[in-house]
C-alpha cells in the first residue's frame, strides 16, 4: 500500500516507520525543512527506544522517505495519515489549526480517492470538520476516518506493532475495507480492530486517557490518605490490583501524571463537557488533585530543612516525565526545580536522556552532571522524580558517602522502607509513611 503521513512528530514518525516495516511504501511529510533534512540524512529527531533499528532498515530498503512537499508526499497514496499537533488553546480546547490547514490543502491537491485518517487526538466532531475543509475544493471522492493512537512514549514501537486493539471510526464501507487491510499484519494474534462511528472513535481516545489519569489520581489520593491513617499504598495496590476488574497496571502512586497527553486530554475532555453543558465533576477533581500532587514532596523537603533552603544544594535524579523518554513536557521535576530555585537552593541534576531538553529551558540556573553519583557530591539531599531503572538499585554506601545528609525524597517509591531504615537513610516517599 502507498501511505502518506503528514507530521513527523513522535506519533507520525512511529506510524510511518512501523507501516514501512509491514511492507508498505511510506512518505512522511513535514513543513519543517530542518527536520526533514535531518530525517533524510538518517537522523531521528526524537528519542524512542527501538525506532532507530526499524527506521534505518526501512530507509535503507527504500520504503520510508521524507519530503516537505505535500503534493509529492500524497502522490498515489491510498491512505493519508494526519499526525499533526493539537496544542491546547487558552481555554483548554484542542487547537485544530494545523489539521484544518492541511485538510484545506488536500482539498486543492487530491487527484485520486484516498482515506484521510485523523491520527492525532482530536475533539469530537473533528472528522466532520476535516471532511468539510477537504470538501470545499475537492474534485475527487475521499473518506475521513478517525483512528486514534494509544501509544505510550518509550514503548511506542512495541505498542504500535502489538496493539491491544485498534479503534477505527468510519461509516464508509470502502474506507473500512482499506483500514482492515492496513492493520491486518498488526492484529494477527486476534487483537481486535474495533469499528465504530467517527464521533465515538474520537471520544474513545479521550475516555481512555482520562480514565487512566483518573486511575492514577485515585491511587494518589489513596496514597495521601494512607499517610494519614498509617497504611502502605504498595500493599493496597497489590491488594486491589489482583482483582481482574481493577487490573494491576496504572496503579502506581507518585508525584502525579505528566507528559504531553494526559494533562492536555483531561483538560480537553473537560472543555468538551463544558461546551455541551455537562458538568463532568470527576475530571475537575482529577485535574485539581494532580496539580497538588506534583508539589507533594516540597513540604517534606521544607520541613526537613526547617523551611530554610537558602544555600542548600539539592541533587535531582530524573527530569523526564517518565523513563525511556527525553520528553519533559509537564514533567513534575520542572515545577519542583523551579520551586527549589525560588527558595534559594542550588540544584544539581542527572537524567540519562532529558538533560539537553532541560538545558534548553533552564540554562545555567542549575548544574548538569554526567552520572547520578556526580550529582550527589556534597549535596544536602536527593530528590527523585523519574523511575529510570538505573535508580532502582544504586550503590547506597557510595551515595551515603557523597551526600552531606543521608536523606532521600522519592516521588516514585523506588526503595523498600525497611532497607532504607537499615541503611540509615531518612527516607520520604509517597503514601508509605516516612
Ligand atoms: C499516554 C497513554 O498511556 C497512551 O495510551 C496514549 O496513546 C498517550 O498517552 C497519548 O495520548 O499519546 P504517555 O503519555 O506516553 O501515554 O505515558 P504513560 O506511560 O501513560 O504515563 C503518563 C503519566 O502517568 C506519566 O507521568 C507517568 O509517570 C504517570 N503514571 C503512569 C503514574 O503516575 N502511575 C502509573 O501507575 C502509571
Amino acid at each position: 500500500m502507498k501511505i502518506a503521513v503528514v507530521g513527523t512528530g513522535y506519533v507520525g514518525l512511529v506510524t510511518g516507520t512501523c507501516f514501512a516495516e509491514t511492507g508498505n511504501q511510506v512518505v512522511c511529510v513535514d513543513i519543517d525543512e530542518r527536520k526533514v533534512k535531518m530525517l533524510q540524512g538518517g537522523e531521528i529527531p526524537i528519542y524512542e527506544p527501538g525506532l532507530d533499528v526499524l527506521f534505518d532498515r526501512n530507509v535503507a530498503e527504500g520504503r520510508l522517505q521524507f519530503t516537505t512537499n505535500l503534493s509529492e508526499g500524497i502522490k498515489e497514496a491510498e491512505v493519508i495519515f494526519l499526525a499533526l499537533p493539537t496544542p491546547p488553546g487558552e481555554d483548554g480546547s484542542a487547537d485544530l489549526k494545523y489539521i484544518l490547514k492541511v485538510a484545506d490543502d488536500l482539498g486543492n491537491i487530491l487527484d485520486h480517492y484516498a482515506v484521510v485518517i485523523d491520527k492525532s487526538t482530536v475533539p469530537v466532531g473533528t472528522a466532520e470538520k476535516v471532511t468539510a475543509a477537504i470538501a470545499k475544493n475537492a474534485k475527487v471522492d475521499f473518506d475521513v476516518v478517525s483512528n486514534p493512537e494509544f501509544l505510550r512514549e518509550g514503548v511506542a514501537v512495541e505498542d504500535f506493532m502489538k496493539p491491544d486493539r485498534v479503534v477505527v471510526g468510519t461509516t464508509s464501507a470502502k474506507a473500512k475495507k482499506i483500514m482492515e487491510k492496513l492493520y491486518a499484519p498488526l492484529v494477527r494474534q486476534g487483537n481486535p480492530v474495533i469499528f465504530m462511528d467517527e464521533r465515538s472513535a474520537e471520544m474513545t481516545k479521550y475516555a481512555a486517557n482520562s480514565f487512566l489519569a483518573m486511575k492514577i489520581t485515585f491511587m494518589n489520593e489513596i496514597a495521601n490518605l494512607c499517610e494519614k491513617v498509617g497504611a502502605n499504598v504498595d500493599d493496597i495496590r497489590r491488594g486491589i490490583g489482583t482483582d481482574s476488574r481493577i487490573g494491576k497496571r496504572f496503579l502506581f502512586a507518585g508525584i502525579g501524571y505528566g507528559g504531553s497527553c494526559f494533562p492536555k486530554d483531561v483538560q480537553a475532555l473537560a472543555k468538551t463537557s463544558a461546551d455541551y453543558d455537562y458538568d463532568f465533576r470527576i475530571l475537575k477533581s482529577v485535574m485539581d488533585v494532580n496539580y497538588d500532587q506534583k508539589k507533594k514532596l516540597l513540604p517534606m523537603v521544607n520541613s526537613y530543612f526547617n523551611n530554610d533552603l537558602k544555600g542548600k544544594t539539592i541533587a535531582v535524579w530524573g527530569l523526564a516525565f517518565k523513563p525511556y523518554t527525553d520528553d519533559i513536557r509537564e514533567a513534575p521535576a520542572l515545577e519542583n526545580i523551579e520551586a527549589l530555585l525560588q527558595a534559594g537552593a542550588q540544584v544539581v541534576v542527572y537524567d540519562p536522556e532529558a538533560m539537553a531538553n532541560v538545558k534548553g529551558l533552564l540554562g545555567d540556573q542549575i548544574t548538569y552532571c554526567h552520572t547520578p553519583y556526580a550529582a550527589l557530591d556534597d549535596a544536602d539531599g536527593l530528590m527523585i522524580f523519574t523511575e529510570w531503572p538505573q535508580f532502582r538499585t544504586p550503590e547506597f554506601d557510595k551515595m551515603g558517602k557523597l551526600l552531606k545528609n543521608k536523606v532521600i525524597f522519592d516521588g516514585r517509591n523506588l526503595y523498600e522502607l525497611e532497607q532504607m531504615k537499615e541503611l540509615g537513610y531518612t527516607y520520604f516517599s509517597i503514601g508509605r509513611g516516612c
